[in-house]
This record gives structure tokens, C-alpha cells and sequence, in this order.
């Protein structure tokens, strides 16, 4: 989210370093809201340039603490982080590096009402191409490809507020998509699609993948992480920070540490084969195009 209009100005955009090898490292990240709820406890994260990394954990472990972490929205209470090679720690305090870094780095929000304000559709997916100041070419081409490919395109000149849910989450991806950022951050982006949207965003993420974008989503939803993720992390409500780190066959076919964390309930059917089985077939190291 764009959270300031400061204009960036030569030479200040130190957050840059193509070389670098991890898009993101968290030290020992700790985070309280308030001083008193801790959502995040001594995290340690390594998140490689390329990666498709599916964040899992029950409700209330910290998942969307991290990705706003990640976004630079909040302050960690101790730790550090760093992006792209530069320490970010103390981003959220510093409006000019706030907004070089959210020139690379776009979240989609777990509630798309936060990302929508524009009086229109497409206002709201060309905001972010405006802000980064492109041309007027650019800004309706990449608005325009945005909007197709979220299937929204239909939905231009709505209002916002007057779409349904899924219809509000396929236009606030599309304004994250639309500014073509290096990392895209994806807060439960299925959570109210139905199987045809939900389908059209695995492929988006294959796409960005091909593309070579780092990808970064939270869900609870585990019938998709085989289709999309690289690597899979779970986290633990009570420990609130990563408990296990593997590929999906590896996390989804460990019941104990599903029923642990409290992924799936052992009196509800989870048939691992059958994911297993998805991901052999449509995996992303088997996508076609
Ligand atoms: N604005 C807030 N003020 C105070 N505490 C908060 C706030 N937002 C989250 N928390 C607390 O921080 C912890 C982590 O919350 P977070 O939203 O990161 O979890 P989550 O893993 O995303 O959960 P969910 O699956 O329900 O989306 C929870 O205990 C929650 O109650
Ligand atoms: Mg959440």
C-alpha cells in the first residue's frame, strides 16, 4: 500500500542491490502489537530470489504479521530484516525507503477493503502505476494487462465497494500486479474464490514464476499448495514462527505436524495421496507454459 507521496529522487534509491542473493533475511525477528500481543517470536527466514514460497500456519500464528514485516509496514520489536541485500529495519519510519521499497515489493492484503479507495475499478489499478510515475502509455497498457489478467476487465467502471468479495480480491491483486513489482506478497489471495478464480490465480502465479518473480503466499487452502509453491513454511500458533521447512510432498504428507499445527483436523478426511498424487501431475516443476 502506498502510504505516502513522497517523490523519490536520483540517487536515493538504495534499496537496489540486484546482486543480492536472498530477497529477504529476518534475524531473530521478534513483533508485539502494542507491547503486548506477540505475534512474531525469534523468527529466522530466508527467502531466495525466485522462490514461490507458501507460508502455512493456523489462525493467529503470524502470518500476516510477516508479510506486512516483509512489506515494510511495521517495525520489528527486536531483530533485524533486510531486502534485496539492504537493512530494512527501520523502513516503516522512513517514507522515502518505504516507498523505493514498495516500488519492488507489492502485498496483497488479507481483506481486499483495505486495498480498495478509488472511486473505480480501474482508478484503483492505476493508482500504483501513476505513483511510480510512468508514462500514460505504460500506466493504460499495465493497467489494462492487470485487469485481464485477474478477469476483471469487465469490472472497470464499477465502484469498489459495490463488488462481491471474490470480485474485490481478483481487482486488489490486480493493483499489486498492475505496478510489476519484483516480489509479490499474497495474503490468502483464495480464500473467497470460487474454483474458476482460484484456477486463473494458481496460473498467474505460474506466470509470475516463469517470470522469475518471487512469490510469497499465505493460505489455508492445501489443496493448492502442491500447483503453486517451491518451497513450503509452516508456522506454529503457539511458537509463532516457523516450525517446519520443506517441498509440499515433504509438508503435506507429514499428518502428525498437520494436525499439530493445526492444518487439518484429525476427525476431517485429508487425503495426502490425492494432493500428492495433483502435485505430480500439475506441480510447478511440471508446468506447462
Ligand atoms: N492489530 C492488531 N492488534 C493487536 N493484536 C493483533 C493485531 N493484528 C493481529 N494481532 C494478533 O497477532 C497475532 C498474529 O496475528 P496475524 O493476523 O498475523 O495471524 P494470521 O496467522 O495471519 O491469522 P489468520 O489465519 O487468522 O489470518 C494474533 O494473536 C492476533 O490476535
Ligand atoms: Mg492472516
Amino acid at each position: 500500500m502506498m502510504a505516502t507521496t513522497v517523490p523519490a529522487e536520483a540517487g536515493e534509491t538504495n534499496i537496489t542491490n540486484e546482486d543480492a542473493e536472498h530477497v529477504f533475511q529476518l534475524d531473530a525477528v521478534s513483533f508485539s502489537y502494542h507491547g503486548r500481543h506477540e505475534a512474531l517470536i525469534d523468527v529466522d527466514l530466508t527467502i531466495e530470489r525466485g522462490e514461490q514460497l507458501v507460508i502455512l500456519g493456523a489462525n493467529g500464528s503470524g502470518k500476516s504479521t510477516l508479510l506486512k514485516m516483509l512489506d515494510g509496514l511495521y517495525r520489528p520489536t527486536s531483530g533485524t530484516i533486510r531486502a534485496f541485500g539492504q537493512d530494512i529495519t527501520d523502513v516503516a519510519d522512513d517514507p522515502v525507503r518505504a516507498r523505493e521499497l514498495h516500488r519492488r515489493v507489492g502485498l496483497v492484503f488479507q481483506d481486499a477493503d483495505v486495498q480498495l479507495f478509488s472511486p473505480t475499478v480501474y482508478d484503483d489499478v492505476a493508482f500504483g502505476p501513476l505513483q511510480m510515475g510512468w508514462d500514460k502509455e505504460r500506466v493504460t497498457r499495465e493497467v489494462a494487462r492487470a485487469l485481464e489478467q485477474m478477469n476483471v476487465t469487465h469490472l472497470s467502471d464499477r465502484a469498489p465497494y459495490e463488488l462481491s468479495g471474490g470480485e474485490k480480491k481478483r481487482v486488489a491483486i490486480a493493483t499489486v500486479l498492475s505496478m510489476e513489482p519484483d516480489v509479490i506478497l499474497l495474503d490468502e489471495p483464495t480464500a473467497s474464490l470460487d474454483p474458476r478464480s482460484s484456477a486463473v490465480l494458481v496460473d498467474v502465479i505460474a506466470g509470475l514464476r516463469d517470470l522469475g518473480k518471487t512469490v510469497v503466499v499465505t493460505t489455508h487452502q492445501l489443496e493448492i499448495v502442491p500447483l503453486i509453491a517451491t518451497r513450503v513454511v509452516v508456522f506454529g500458533d503457539q511458537e509463532r514462527r516457523p516450525v517446519a521447512s520443506g517441498n509440499a510432498t515433504e509438508i503435506l504428507s507429514n499428518a502428525e505436524l498437520l494436525i499439530r499445527t493445526n492444518l487439518v483436523h484429525e476427525h476431517l478426511h485429508f487425503h495426502a495421496d490425492a494432493n500428492l498424487m495433483h502435485s505430480h501431475l500439475h506441480g510447478p516443476e511440471h508446468h506447462e507454459g
